[in-house]
């Protein structure tokens, strides 16, 4: 996969980046389906916050469940899988980022108004999540299902809908972001890279 000037360019300046239509309707509705396949076999816990003995779930910071996927090859989420890490590579090439490895979470909203409130996924200098790429699975998703992912930019926020076959790009440990209450199911899946320093 290529990145457009512009989009290595937002992420830059603005922390962000978002392109639709990234894999085409028909992927898209594949990966919706074994997502909710996924869902529907009970395979995902409350997340928690925080981690090791600290942590806690409190539904009303983070109300999904999740949980880590590594997806056979020939499943659809395996094809979501490689073009993750595709653009792994493309990130380190155009924006020299250093990207290694990722972790892939399936997250699900049950739609009873769970939301997560506003948070960065890394902090600066611990060196490990770098960049988060959120790809959405929600075939039908209407404004009034709400769970708009807000991101907080130095000029303001900005609400991102998340709409089928959306990604989202940001720069793990500068960008302020929350996920507004959510009141219909919402899936999303979530590739977070390392640097390449970090060996895990
Ligand atoms: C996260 C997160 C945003 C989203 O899981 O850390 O911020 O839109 N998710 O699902
Ligand atoms: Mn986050």
């Amino acid at each position: 996969m290529e990145l457009r000037d512009d989009e290595i360019e937002a992420l830059g300046t603005q922390g962000f980046f978002m392109r639709d239509a990234f894999l085409g309707k028909e992927q898209a509705h594949a990966i919706h389906a074994e997502a909710k396949a996924l869902v529907e076999a009970g395979t995902l816990k409350p997340a928690g916050i925080r981690r090791g003995a600290d942590r806690t779930e409190d539904a009303a910071v983070r109300g999904d469940f999740i949980t880590w996927v590594q997806p056979a090859l020939e499943t659809a989420l395996g094809a979501l899988s490689r073009a993750f890490t595709e653009l792994g590579e493309a990130l380190s090439a155009g924006a020299y980022l250093g990207l290694g490895r990722f972790d892939l979470q399936l997250a699900h909203y049950p739609g009873d108004g769970a939301c997560y409130v506003r948070h960065r996924d890394a902090f600066p200098g611990q060196s490990n999540r770098r960049v988060t790429a959120i790809y959405y699975a929600n075939t039908d998703w209407q404004p009034e299902h709400g769970g708009v992912l807000q991101l907080h930019l130095e000029t303001g926020t900005l609400d991102v809908e998340p709409r089928l076959d959306r990604l989202v790009v940001f720069l793990s440990e500068q960008l302020e972001h929350e996920v507004l209450p959510a009141h219909a199911p919402r899936l999303a899946l979530t590739a977070w890279f390392y640097g390449r320093d970090v060996a895990r």
